[in-house]
């Protein structure tokens, strides 16, 4: 009865990551998952978080029943209040609604479910996803999973490594109306390129005038800027002008809580005389999604999580830790970018400080991205994308070193 079913391709991010594993050169070099890595290109525990791991395995009453359907509830309301701000009148007037969700990747996947489901646009034509080019590969596979239709606008611009505004603009001008548009919160993946404060109200002003859906995914939030609230600026710029949109969360990268798959799904309604009832006749359907997917979600993390959002100090120290880990990349991307200038290596090197957060989007082309691979076992993604936490001070010259030499071959 499977006979037909085809070998699937290994899936490119864990595939480089076995491959880098295997890899037994002393001078290897690893950029390829998004994941934080220390000065020693060891994975770093937040302080934070130790301490709140600690505190929750002295806790006597620490159990393992089962959470409820939508989550930890402190959690959730202190992850509405991380993104949205303590003061936002969009949770003072009952019109967001958050479940917990399996990370980031579950929150999109809930998002793209609740809408392949409910979202009823006037033209149906407009029952599509527009995603940027490039994103996130897995966006594109999560949401062909719960059928929606997936469509692209131009993002990242080849001539100039920085964004491809024009580009961007017209395509959302000419999208159908109602169409739903993901929109990377801070940090864009693959690119590390984001929109300036200005621009982001110039596409919130065509969003507003097209009726377009807003899909924020948002799972760098103070791991970019090292600010909790200018990475949620955008966020927090179009709950403001009143659109109802949705927002997927994950505590992966900033908590460093990769594997303990923490993260939020949030859904806000415009204001208006029936918001909250919209807003709780939504989280009902949402629940259900939830239930029958997961049933409820996975406790450890979210519990420290919770804590640390939930406690001043705690929370002013990872606040600390994110500034520690911000700021390291920002190093590594002022170190790199001298190096290949000093190093008069062809092209230019400017974007490599531009842009912000986890990646860099180097333009290196897949030839020598093999290249960097085979001779000196560096592993990247196949599109360039490099992850700047991979770089530390023993390793970044060797680097530069290595690219300087694919280019010029
Ligand atoms: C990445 O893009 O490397 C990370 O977001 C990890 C992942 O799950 O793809």
């Amino acid at each position: 009865a499977f006979g037909a079913v085809q070998q699937a391709p290994e899936d490119p991010l864990f595939g480089l990551m076995a491959a880098y594993r295997k890899d037994e050169d002393s001078k290897k070099v690893d950029l390829g998952i998004g994941a934080y890595r220390d000065n020693n290109a060891k994975p770093w525990v937040l302080p934070v978080v130790k301490k709140a791991d600690d505190r929750l395995r002295d806790d006597p009453n620490l159990n393992h029943e089962y959470l409820p359907i939508a989550g930890l509830a402190n959690f959730t309301t202190a992850s509405q209040k991380l993104v949205l701000g303590d003061d936002s009148p969009a949770i003072s007037e009952k019109r967001v609604v958050s479940l917990q969700t399996v990370s980031g990747t579950g929150a999109v996947h809930l998002g793209g479910l609740f809408l392949s489901k409910f979202y009823t646009p006037s033209n149906s034509e407009s029952k599509a996803i527009h995603v940027s080019s490039p994103t996130w590969a897995n966006h594109n596979q999560i949401f062909s999973n719960v059928n929606l239709p997936i469509k692209t606008y131009p993002y990242f611009s080849k001539e100039t490594k920085g964004l491809d505004f024009d580009g961007m603009v017209s395509s959302l001008k000419s999208a159908t109306e109602g169409s739903i548009i993901l929109l990377h919160a801070c940090a864009h993946n693959p690119t590390g390129v984001d929109p300036t404060q200005d621009q982001w109200k110039q596409i919130s002003t065509i969003m507003k005038e097209k009726s377009l859906f807003p899909f924020f995914d948002c799972a760098y939030q103070g791991f970019a800027s090292g600010s909790l609230s200018t990475d949620a600026w955008a966020i927090r710029y179009f709950v403001e002008q009143g659109f109802e949109l949705v927002i997927c969360q994950s505590y992966a990268k900033n908590f460093g809580l990769y594997g303990e798959r923490a993260g939020a799904f949030h859904f806000v309604t415009s204001p208006g005389s029936h918001a909250q009832e919209t807003t709780s006749r939504v989280g009902s359907q949402l629940a259900i999604l939830q239930r029958s997917e997961i049933s409820n979600p996975p406790a450890y993390g979210a519990r420290i999580a919770s804590l640390i959002l939930n406690d001043k100090e705690l929370f002013a120290q990872w606040e600390e830790d994110l500034r520690t880990m911000s700021g390291r990349i920002k190093e590594m991307r002022k170190a790199l970018r001298t190096k290949l200038e000093e190093k008069k290596t062809p092209g230019t090197w400017n974007h490599i400080t531009d842009q912000i957060g986890m990646f860099s989007f180097t333009g290196l082309n897949e030839a020598q991205v093999q290249r960097l691979r085979e001779k000196y076992h560096v592993y990247m993604t196949k599109n360039g994308r490099i992850s700047m936490a991979g770089l530390n001070t023993n390793n970044v010259d060797y680097f530069a070193d290595s690219v300087d030499a694919v280019v010029r071959e």
